[in-house]
């Protein structure tokens, strides 16, 4: 959808209230009052079938009855009586509806809100709604909202899925002092969503940066390709991550795929920054509405006090962005603006004694100087300073660099009144300041953070080419003809196999002559396990035995195992006994799958054995996965330092690890109208150049 169909919702030049009201206790009333005293410069239409007037403005008793075009129509009539009134917008040539009412979606009443969208689209109109507070435009003048004010002028815009969250950050701008240019209440989402907005705000002159408080998402990858295409960064708090579907899970990866797990991973892959909480939402909002991003690694924090300066430096390490000493010219420079027992060396501690001419003579060089990519300013509020003038020696410092706009900088002041009033006048002067060391350094963090991630997502993707999509489906085929959901190991392999991952061979044995015969192919020693489709846990049936070494361990091996899954399961349908090359010990790691509602095909990579079971140290991609991207997965988890090589052990084959991961979420791509939720566990990773072997696989198939 043309972003530009949104001006007419976001940027009318006329609007009507459809369900204005005399009475002052209804929302329709709030809302002309609103609009009205936001100073809106447009026309404002109030329509009532009673009234004459309503505040003081020609209150019309129909739609067709205004003279002139209406850009945007809100709605405030009760839910049964809205689809006529859209169809009363349609005829009059509205563009878009703010539909604030109750009472669809969100209690059942899909059919309707199904309806109401049909009906609007027929006429080419767009609906930000229903259920929502409305919408606010500082640059617009326009609260079309029952929302008490205009929030505080700032320059990013607010998007929220919870009306009430809205008014509350809404009034939040003010104490915070975090302002915003638009307040967006997005409610039920039944036409305008999230990706449609981010498409809208990227190109809107008003807003620099777009911040989302989410609790769903409809269409993940819609979402995704809106916010990657984004020019300016985006931001999202994410409400609701607990036990998403985790309980029902089939497989390993299910039950470790979580909301947040996949959420965080889309966000990463989308160049969305994820704030942790409110607090953190505004925050970086602030930040990142005023300040470039930081294009490389190497931030500088002066501060007037060790403390505060040790606190700042805990946190660049805790947020991903440790701090490194300053080159030795830079050291020599900075030394000429301090005391001899001050600290050149980073955190620069220019000490208790720092005034006015320190803060702005180091300020405006490190700034200016190339080796700086980001700067903290910190102050602790002395006696011998007046936190204002220290609050002007660093913008006028920043000014004189000739680099405000280029690199980013944030400030945090510690102190009383006159602190919080000095870091008020930064934040007018548009330099982000905050109360605590940490904060200033976590949002600088999200600022750094931003363009690594704009980085990684401008890099071209490679597509693995190998596929044999048609055997695949075979297999497939094959348990679903049998009428499973489920495929057996040796289906799941084949699997696999037709996607270029190393399985083991295995091969079925249908009786214990059969068993002597096939081990004999592959060559002793061997694995025996249970095939049966109503066994996935083979291991708990005593359905798995290894290290087999010869024929009569075949033998007895093979008569154990059948009497096992008898006593566990009696009226398993079992298919027969799996023999299977013994794949020599290697580091096992876990590939897996999930199919998520939001976001589709989803990858997830960890440690296996222990690792995934106590520490789940796993990680996750919306597939497709590039080779680039796998290697990051690889290296990103707790447990990389044992596959890069720890304690004179050679480093494992990431390079196949990487091919195979990125093989694998080709494979549920392509299969994802098929494949719920699949495992490779293990996964016996060698020394590089040797590769690695699948050693067991599972493969769920979507209900049908
Ligand atoms: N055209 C024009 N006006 C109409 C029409 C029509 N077709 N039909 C009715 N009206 C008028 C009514 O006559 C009334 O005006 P009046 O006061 O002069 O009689 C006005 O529209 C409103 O209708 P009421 O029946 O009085 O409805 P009321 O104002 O009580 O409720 C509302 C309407 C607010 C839309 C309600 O149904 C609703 O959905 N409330 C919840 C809204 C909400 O909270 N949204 C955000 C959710 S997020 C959060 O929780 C913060």
């Amino acid at each position: 959808m043309e972003s530009k169909v949104l001006d007419g919702l976001m940027r009318p030049k006329s609007i009507a209230i459809i369900g204005a009201s005399t009475d002052p206790t209804k929302i329709g009333y709030t809302v002309v009052n609103n609009i009205i005293k936001g100073g809106y410069e447009g026309s404002i239409y109030p329509v009532n079938p009673k009234a004459d007037e309503i505040l003081g403005l020609k209150s019309y008793k129909s739609l067709q009855e205004i003279p002139g075009e209406v850009d945007a129509a809100v709605i405030t009539v009760p839910s049964k009586f809205v689809l006529e009134v859209v169809d009363e917008a349609g005829k009059k040539g509205v563009k878009g509806l703010i539909i604030i009412t109750s009472g669809f979606g969100e209690v059942g009443n899909k059919e309707l809100e199904a309806t109401v969208v049909a009906k609007a689209h027929e006429y080419g109109m767009r609906i930000l709604g229903p259920n929502i507070v409305g919408t606010l435009s500082n640059s617009e003048k326009l609260n079309a909202s029952f929302a008490p004010l205009l929030p505080l002028p700032g320059k990013g815009a607010l998007v929220s899925q919870s009306g009430a969250l809205l008014i509350a950050m809404d009034m939040a701008t003010f104490t915070r002092r975090v302002g915003f240019e638009k307040l967006i209440s997005i409610g039920n989402m039944s036409d305008v969503d999230f990706a449609d907005l981010v498409e809208w705000l990227d190109k809107d002159e008003t807003t620099s940066c777009i911040t989302l408080y989410i609790e769903g998402i409809k269409d993940g990858r819609k979402f995704m390709n809106a916010a990657k295409k984004a020019t300016k960064p985006v931001i999202a708090l994410k409400a609701g991550v607990s036990a998403h579907g985790a309980a029902a899970a089939a497989s390993h990866t299910g039950s470790l795929a979580g909301a947040a797990k996949v959420y965080g991973a889309a966000f990463q892959q989308a160049g969305v920054v994820q704030a942790t909480d409110l607090g953190n939402l505004f925050d970086l909002s602030l930040a990142l509405s005023l300040q470039p991003p930081m294009k490389g690694d190497n931030l500088v924090i002066i501060t007037n006090g060790g403390g505060v300066g040790v606190l700042a430096t805990d946190a660049a390490e805790r947020f991903d962005l440790p701090l490194k000493f300053a080159p030795k010219d830079v050291q020599e420079e900075l030394k000429k603006h301090m005391p001899v027992f001050g600290s050149a060396k980073n955190p620069v501690d220019l000490t208790g004694m720092a005034g006015y001419d320190w803060y702005h003579d180091s300020t405006k060089f490190v700034f200016s100087h190339d080796w700086a990519d980001g700067l903290v300013v910190l102050y602790c509020e002395t006696a011998m300073t007046e936190p204002m003038e220290i609050a002007q020696g660093i913008k006028k410092a920043l000014d004189e660099s000739g680099m405000l706009g280029k690199k980013p900088v944030t400030v945090s002041f510690v102190g009383g009144d006159k602190s919080e009033k000095a870091m008020q006048w930064l934040v007018e002067n548009e330099i982000p300041a905050y109360g605590a060391p940490d904060l200033a350094v976590h949002a600088i963090s999200a600022l750094r953070e931003y363009d690594r991630m704009k980085e990684i997502i401008s890099e071209p993707e490679e597509t693995i080419t190998t596929a044999n999509k048609e055997i695949a489906l075979k297999a497939i085929k094959a348990a679903r003809d049998d009428g499973r959901d489920s495929l057996t190991e040796i289906e799941a392999k084949q699997v696999f196999s037709a996607y270029g991952l190393p399985v083991t061979t295995t091969y079925l044995a249908k009786s214990e002559e059969d068993a002597i015969k096939l081990a004999k192919e592959i060559g002793f020693p061997i694995v025996m396990k249970i095939v049966s489709p109503d066994i996935l846990h083979k291991s708990d049936a005593g359905g798995v035995k290894v290290n087999i070494k010869d024929e009569a361990g075949c033998r007895d091996a093979y008569k154990t195992i059948l009497t096992n899954a008898k006593a566990y399961k009696a009226d398993a349908n079992i298919h027969g006994v799996a023999i299977q090359e013994m794949a020599p010990w290697g580091t096992e790691v876990i590939l897996g799958s999930v199919n998520d509602s939001t976001f589709g095909p989803t990858m997830m990579f960890g440690l296996g054995g222990i690792f995934v079971e106590v520490l789940k140290d796993v990680t996750f991609r919306v597939a497709p996965v590039s080779k680039k991207s796998a290697l990051r997965m690889i290296s990103e988890i707790r447990g990389a330092p044992i596959l890069a090589g720890v304690r004179g052990e050679a480093p494992r084959d990431r390079v196949k690890l990487s091919e195979t991961i990125s093989s694998y979420a080709q494979m549920i791509v392509d299969l994802s109208e098929e494949i719920s939720e699949s495992d490779a566990n293990p996964v016996l990773v060698y020394e590089e150049g040797k590769g690695l072997k699948v050693a067991d696989a599972r493969i769920i198939l979507k209900k049908k």
